[in-house]
């Protein structure tokens, strides 16, 4: 299996992006992105809501490895809804995160029916702010995250569409119906949370399917996302961890252990519904 994915306008990106929520912003964060990058990572999901820019772009400048050669991906904040907040928004991420263009630019959550009347709009009113960054050059792609089929709908007929959309995707909660959304308008799905997060205790289960393979859990998870055509986001404080969670390309799930990922019943979820979170 190939290392890249092309998106839709075409740019090359590392099929595993190293997670980094919760990494304090300090010299172990520094430490392990550098570690991981030497490991092979050559994709970084960061978020202003993490606090750890500084540690992570220590770490990446550090690393004995252009940065060109790094998908930097980063999010605008809830709280810059609207065309020239978003745009504001993206150069403050440049400033933190000591760059001068963002890989990939992402949109956090959707504005939802929760929050606003006009939910819509200001969904397309802050789109709009991720295309001027787009076609500034500012963003060499935009996407969203935790859309849902009818936040997409919303923003689908602008002038460019997300080329990813960042959602909670692991074996037993795959969304099915945002997955076959991306997957039908050629928008490349993140996998967040990809190993169900710190709530996942272990599935036996799935530990026994991984040891027939050669492989732990978690490889498997992510083994399963690379086969399903989206990018997984592992996160770990371990280095061990980082690593063996790249080492994921020298195996092949069969066609019937993937049905039956596919398949199964939701044992863990972030239980975040986009239009219900309280942020
Ligand atoms: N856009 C969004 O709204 C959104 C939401 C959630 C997450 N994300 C992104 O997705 C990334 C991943 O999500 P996440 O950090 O919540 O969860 P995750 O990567 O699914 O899981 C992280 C948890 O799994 C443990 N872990 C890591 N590797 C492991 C392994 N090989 N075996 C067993 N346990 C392992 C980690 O513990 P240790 O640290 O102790 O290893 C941590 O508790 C985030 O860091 C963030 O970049 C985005």
């Amino acid at each position: 299996m190939d290392k890249y994915f092309i998106l839709s306008n075409g740019l090359k990106v590392a099929n595993i992006g190293l997670g980094t929520y919760q990494l304090p912003d300090d010299e172990s964060t520094s430490e392990l992105i550098r570690q991981a990058i030497q490991a092979g990572y050559r994709h970084i999901d960061c978020s202003p809501s993490y606090y750890n820019a500084k540690a992570i772009s220590e770490g990446i400048f550090t690393s004995g490895i252009d940065r060109k050669e790094i998908c930097i991906s980063t999010k605008a904040r809830n709280r810059e809804r609207g065309r020239e907040k978003t745009y504001q928004g993206a150069l403050d991420r440049m400033k933190d995160l000591n760059i001068d263009y963002i890989d990939m630019y992402l949109l956090h959550w959707p504005a939802s029916v929760k929050d606003y009347d006009n939910w819509k709009e200001v969904n397309r009113d802050t789109w709009q702010g991720m295309i001027d960054l787009y076609k500034d050059g500012i963003a060499r792609s935009i996407g969203v995250c935790n859309f849902l089929p009818h936040h997409l709908d919303c923003i689908m007929d602008m002038e460019i569409q997300p080329m990813v959309n960042q959602i909670e995707f692991h074996p037993g909660f795959m969304q099915k119906e945002a997955y076959e959304y991306c997957l039908k308008n050629n928008i490349v799905v993140e996998a967040h949370t990809p190993l169900g997060g710190s709530r996942n205790t272990g599935n036996e289960e799935l530990k026994k399917m991984a040891e027939k393979y050669g492989k732990n859990e978690g490889q498997l998870y992510l083994r399963w996302e690379l086969q399903k055509g989206t990018i997984p986001l592992p996160k770990s404080t371990k280095i061990e961890r980082v690593i063996s969670n790249f080492d994921v390309y020298d195996f092949e799930i069969s066609d019937e252990d993937v049905k039956y990922l596919d398949e199964m019943e939701c044992f863990v979820t972030n239980n975040q519904h986009p239009d219900s979170v309280e942020f």
